[in-house]
């Protein structure tokens, strides 16, 4: 009965978790420091690393008691070795190194977009390989072609802003605050569609790779098109949404056309947007499909995605080694064997 102990680090949450290979999720606990960095309008590197320094060990602790499971019933541990902050890497890793070494067992590196993509196996009607991801979070647009654990063929990718990080510089456009995405969501909630009609970039030529930079200067020339009510942000809101959730569902029905695919897979913290999540069921249902996300708390990141990924390597046999590996740049296909 194989127990895993999960860290996440990457950037500005620090989660711990554990999970039993037959029980499941044992507890999890997670820190969000998104109200220290929203007066900076983003993540301060430096204040990310300094907080993952104070929280992480009494996250370790609560996670342990809440388990009611002792250091000795742990296999290994499992942290995100990138990609991400490489302060913020750095706690994490060393903070794996060392209570790997005081408790005897194996640190196993973690990819954190691998984390995301498996985080939907985290829910009662998991996905099974092959499938295609659509990873969207806040440094990540891609398409992935999914046939097993750490078989992985990037599609499509971003050409420039990810899709968060579009969301986060919109909604800053608007005048909401950090983190953008869910603000702008919010927001659009009372938009009124079919006033402002915003581009689907890239939809029109063939391939799978994703271009959102222009959707956000579109978002900027509107915006000084009008008097700035909170309606017109509203609206303006809501159309770039749409934009946003047009195109992810066009380039993600091409791949699934494609690749002849009938599951897909959708993570990361743009994965937990209301709009896209039905937009994406309406399609799937239409094409014969299945769509799978995490829940709402999995989309953005956490620890339990990372005791996960951590949990199907090591029963693939993997233990690690002696190395501390904290890699800001690490393109997700460098993980096949
Ligand atoms: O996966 P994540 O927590 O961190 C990264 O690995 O980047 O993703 C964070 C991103 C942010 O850009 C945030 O604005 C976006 O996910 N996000 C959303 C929503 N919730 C989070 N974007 C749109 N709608 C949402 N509901
Ligand atoms: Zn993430």
């Amino acid at each position: 009965m194989t127990r895993i102990l999960g860290i996440e680090s990457s950037c500005d949450e620090s989660g711990v978790a554990l999970i039993d290979e037959k029980r499941g999720l044992l507890a999890h606990a997670l820190f969000s420091q998104v109200a220290e960095h929203a007066e900076y309008g983003g993540v301060v590197p430096e204040l990310a690393s300094r907080d993952h320094v104070r929280k992480l060990l009494p996250l370790v602790d609560q996670v342990l008691d809440e388990a009611g499971t002792k250091p000795e019933e742990i296999d290994a541990i499992a942290y995100t070795a990138g990609p991400g902050l490489v302060g913020a890497l750095l706690v994490g890793a060393m903070l794996a190194r060392g209570l790997g070494w005081s408790w005897g067992i194996p640190v196993l590196p973690v990819h954190h977009m691998e984390g995301h993509l498996l985080a939907p196996m985290l829910e009662e009607d998991p996905p099974e390989f092959p499938f295609i991801a659509l990873l969207v979070s806040g440094g990540h647009t891609q398409l992935v072609r999914v046939e097993g654990l750490g078989d992985y063929e990037l599609l499509g990718d971003s050409l420039d802003d990810a899709v968060g990080e579009a969301f986060d510089k919109t909604a800053k456009l608007l005048g909401l605050g950090y983190p953008g995405g869910p603000e702008l969501a919010k927001l659009a909630e009372q938009g009124e569609g079919g006033r402002f009609s915003f581009p689907r970039p890239m939809t029109d030529r063939p391939g799978l790779d994703f271009s959102f930079s222009g959707l956000k200067t579109f978002a900027l020339n509107t915006i000084k098109g009008v008097e700035g009510s909170m309606q017109d942000k509203a609206d303006i809101a809501l159309a770039f949404e749409q934009a946003v959730v047009e195109t992810l569902m066009i380039k993600c029905r091409r791949a699934l056309r494609e690749y002849g695919a009938t599951r897909l897979v959708v993570a990361g913290g743009v994965s937990a947007n209301r709009h896209l999540r039905s937009a994406l069921q309406t399609m799937v249902r239409k094409e014969g499909a299945q769509v799978f996300f995490p829940r709402m708390e999995f989309c953005t990141d956490n620890g339990a995605m990372i005791a996960l990924a951590g949990l199907r390597h090591y029963k693939n046999g993997a233990r690690g080694d002696a190395a501390l590996i904290a890699r800001p740049r690490w393109p997700l296909n460098e993980l096949n064997t």
